[in-house]
Protein backbone atom coordinates (compact mmCIF):
# COMPACT_ATOMS: atom_id res chain seq x y z
CA UNK A 1 0.00 0.00 0.00
CA UNK A 2 0.98 3.45 -1.36
CA UNK A 3 0.18 6.94 -0.01
CA UNK A 4 1.23 10.28 -1.34
CA UNK A 5 1.51 12.88 1.67
CA UNK A 6 0.01 16.11 1.97
CA UNK A 7 1.85 18.83 3.51
CA UNK A 8 0.51 20.85 6.80
CA UNK A 9 2.27 23.13 9.17
CA UNK A 10 2.01 24.38 12.50
CA UNK A 11 3.76 27.43 13.36
CA UNK A 12 4.17 28.38 17.38
CA UNK A 13 4.30 31.71 18.66
CA UNK A 14 6.90 30.92 21.76
CA UNK A 15 7.46 34.63 21.76
CA UNK A 16 7.82 37.41 19.80
CA UNK A 17 11.18 36.97 18.70
CA UNK A 18 11.24 33.27 18.30
CA UNK A 19 9.07 31.51 16.48
CA UNK A 20 9.30 27.07 15.84
CA UNK A 21 7.79 25.70 12.92
CA UNK A 22 6.89 21.88 12.66
CA UNK A 23 6.01 20.19 9.57
CA UNK A 24 3.35 17.48 10.19
CA UNK A 25 3.21 15.75 6.98
CA UNK A 26 -0.44 13.58 6.86
CA UNK A 27 0.47 9.97 5.97
CA UNK A 28 -2.30 8.15 5.92
CA UNK A 29 -5.80 7.05 8.25
CA UNK A 30 -4.88 4.87 11.23
CA UNK A 31 -7.18 1.78 10.22
CA UNK A 32 -4.68 1.84 7.25
CA UNK A 33 -2.33 0.44 8.96
CA UNK A 34 -2.02 -3.19 10.32
CA UNK A 35 -2.02 -3.76 13.83
CA UNK A 36 1.64 -5.02 14.83
CA UNK A 37 2.33 -4.18 10.58
CA UNK A 38 3.15 -1.60 8.96
CA UNK A 39 2.77 0.77 5.46
CA UNK A 40 4.87 2.81 3.22
CA UNK A 41 3.78 6.20 2.39
CA UNK A 42 5.51 8.61 -0.40
CA UNK A 43 6.95 12.17 0.66
CA UNK A 44 8.30 13.92 -2.87
CA UNK A 45 11.52 12.79 -1.40
CA UNK A 46 11.55 9.56 -0.57
CA UNK A 47 9.41 6.71 1.23
CA UNK A 48 8.86 6.47 4.59
CA UNK A 49 7.53 3.45 6.49
CA UNK A 50 5.30 3.69 9.31
CA UNK A 51 4.27 1.18 12.03
CA UNK A 52 1.71 0.29 13.89
CA UNK A 53 2.63 -1.46 17.03
CA UNK A 54 0.24 -2.41 18.45
CA UNK A 55 1.57 -4.98 21.45
CA UNK A 56 2.51 -1.34 22.56
CA UNK A 57 0.50 0.77 22.23
CA UNK A 58 2.90 3.06 20.08
CA UNK A 59 3.67 4.06 16.73
CA UNK A 60 7.25 4.29 14.69
CA UNK A 61 8.19 5.36 11.34
CA UNK A 62 11.49 5.55 9.86
CA UNK A 63 12.62 5.33 6.02
CA UNK A 64 11.75 2.85 3.94
CA UNK A 65 14.84 1.83 2.54
CA UNK A 66 16.68 -1.06 3.70
CA UNK A 67 20.60 0.27 4.07
CA UNK A 68 21.70 -3.40 3.80
CA UNK A 69 21.22 -3.79 -0.51
CA UNK A 70 19.01 -0.61 -0.94
CA UNK A 71 15.69 -2.40 -0.97
CA UNK A 72 12.32 -0.59 -0.04
CA UNK A 73 11.37 -2.86 2.33
CA UNK A 74 11.51 -2.07 5.66
CA UNK A 75 7.93 -1.43 6.12
CA UNK A 76 7.05 -5.17 5.48
CA UNK A 77 9.74 -6.26 8.12
CA UNK A 78 8.54 -8.14 11.12
CA UNK A 79 8.46 -5.48 14.23
CA UNK A 80 9.47 -6.80 17.79
CA UNK A 81 11.01 -5.63 21.31
CA UNK A 82 14.68 -6.81 22.00
CA UNK A 83 16.92 -6.28 24.98
CA UNK A 84 16.81 -5.23 28.45
CA UNK A 85 14.76 -2.34 27.55
CA UNK A 86 12.66 -3.64 25.32
CA UNK A 87 14.03 -1.38 22.22
CA UNK A 88 11.13 -1.53 19.44
CA UNK A 89 13.05 -2.83 16.54
CA UNK A 90 12.53 -4.01 12.73
CA UNK A 91 13.65 -7.06 11.20
CA UNK A 92 14.20 -6.22 7.17
CA UNK A 93 12.27 -9.18 5.53
CA UNK A 94 14.78 -9.86 2.86
CA UNK A 95 18.15 -10.71 5.37
CA UNK A 96 16.96 -10.02 8.89
CA UNK A 97 19.33 -7.12 9.35
CA UNK A 98 17.47 -5.20 12.53
CA UNK A 99 16.87 -1.27 13.22
CA UNK A 100 15.83 0.24 16.46
CA UNK A 101 12.48 2.09 15.61
CA UNK A 102 13.73 4.86 17.70
CA UNK A 103 17.15 5.60 17.26
CA UNK A 104 17.56 4.26 13.60
CA UNK A 105 20.77 2.40 14.95
CA UNK A 106 21.32 -1.48 13.46
CA UNK A 107 21.10 -3.78 16.34
CA UNK A 108 22.41 -6.77 14.19
CA UNK A 109 26.26 -5.63 14.61
CA UNK A 110 26.47 -3.62 11.45
CA UNK A 111 27.07 -0.21 11.02
CA UNK A 112 24.10 0.82 9.18
CA UNK A 113 21.57 3.52 10.12
CA UNK A 114 18.26 4.66 9.59
CA UNK A 115 16.06 7.84 9.54
CA UNK A 116 13.50 7.84 12.37
CA UNK A 117 10.53 10.45 12.31
CA UNK A 118 7.61 11.61 15.29
CA UNK A 119 4.91 10.52 14.66
CA UNK A 120 1.74 11.49 16.11
CA UNK A 121 -1.83 10.24 15.95
CA UNK A 122 -5.04 12.89 15.61
CA UNK A 123 -8.83 12.37 14.55
CA UNK A 124 -7.89 8.87 13.45
CA UNK A 125 -5.12 10.07 11.33
CA UNK A 126 -1.55 9.60 11.06
CA UNK A 127 1.04 12.72 11.09
CA UNK A 128 4.65 11.98 10.52
CA UNK A 129 6.92 15.19 11.59
CA UNK A 130 10.04 16.12 9.16
CA UNK A 131 12.66 18.10 9.61
S1 LIG B 1 18.30 -5.87 2.22
FE1 LIG B 1 17.67 -5.56 4.27
S2 LIG B 1 18.90 -6.92 5.41
FE2 LIG B 1 19.61 -7.18 3.38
Amino acid sequence: MMHTFEFIGVTHDIDSTLIVEEKWLFACHADDVPENGGVCVKSNQEQIAVFNFARRGEWFATQNLCPHKQQMVLSRGMIGSTGDQCEPKVACPFHKKTFSLVTGKCLSGDEYQIKTYPVKINDGKVYIQVE
